[in-house]
């Protein structure tokens, strides 16, 4: 995926300007990493991953694929887009540790047992079956390996202002999908190049959808998480005293309550 913001226009970019951009873009905030460390570093142990077999699933232009690279993994990633695809085995065509496919999370084709840790940022939201995904995940995942997964949540101002309330009502999204809620959330989703199969849908989970889902695994670790800017979103941030009302550090705990994110670690038990 290539970011949309800061003014960019990929279509005038070279491919380095892109990679370039989506860095900056994922870079913004300082709740996924400090400034100067590897992207998600918050939430993902890189030097643990030195010479462990890692997947990426849904890998658009490859900034995490990168960030596993200078950890010294051995890298490997699918995705569903040609064009990702194009762009990401352009910008590791040097380096022999990395092989990427486009192949499907929902048949993802490694052998069982294979990987140490698996990732999926923003990715299996969009699957026509989470389920089948998420049994594909564990079976390639050897015993004790690790998945860091970042998936869309049911709740918080940017679900109900912008999604439910804006698109959905006020903006006729409900309506155009025959008053159908879950037809009408699955259609809420960034729709990418006409070569890419990118994001035929988007689910947004609840907490007690998820832990039925990741029942099988051994350590289920279910965090909410989003950024300050989402309570932009709501009218009353034009108003002045806004800011002054909800200052940052305000922002930021009530982001841990309301984010339109979950970040999830799980873990596969033993035996
Ligand atoms: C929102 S983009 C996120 C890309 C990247 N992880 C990022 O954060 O920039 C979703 C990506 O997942 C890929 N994708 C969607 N469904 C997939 C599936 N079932 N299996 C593998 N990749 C998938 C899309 O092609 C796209 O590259």
């Amino acid at each position: 995926m290539i970011h949309p913001g800061l003014g960019f226009i990929p279509q005038d970019a070279s491919p380095e300007e892109i990679f370039a951009h989506v860095e900056r873009m994922m870079r913004q905030g300082d709740w996924m990493q400090k400034a100067g460390e590897p992207l998600l570093s918050r939430f993902i142990d890189f030097p643990s991953l030195a010479n462990k077999k890692v997947l990426d699933i849904g890998y658009g232009v490859g900034w995490l694929l990168n960030e596993y690279v200078r950890a010294g993994s051995e890298v490997h990633g699918i995705d569903l887009s040609h064009s990702h695809y194009a762009y990401s085995n352009y910008r590791f065509r040097n380096y022999a540790n990395v092989c990427l496919q486009v192949a499907s999370a929902d048949s993802i084709p490694y052998t069982d047992n294979f990987f140490d840790f698996i990732s999926a940022y923003g990715v299996i939201h969009h699957a026509g079956d989470d389920q089948q995904c998420f049994s594909e995940i564990y079976r390639v995942l050897k015993p004790s390996g690790k998945v860091f997964l970042m998936l869309y949540r049911r709740g918080g101002p940017k679900y109900w202002w912008r999604k439910v309330l804006r698109r959905g009502i006020l903006g006729g999204g409900l309506r155009r999908s025959g008053y159908e809620f879950t037809k009408f959330l699955y259609s809420v989703t960034d729709a990418y190049g006409k070569d890419s199969p990118g994001a035929p849908i988007s689910r947004h989970y609840s907490r007690a959808q998820l832990e039925e889902l990741f029942v099988n695994f051994g350590s289920v670790d279910i965090k909410i998480f989003g950024n300050r800017h989402e309570w932009d979103y709501l009218p009353a941030h034009k108003f002045p005293l806004t800011s002054w009302l909800l200052p940052r550090g305000v922002r930021d705990r009530l982001v841990t309550l309301s984010g339109a994110y979950w970040i999830v670690n799980l873990s596969k038990p033993l035996k």
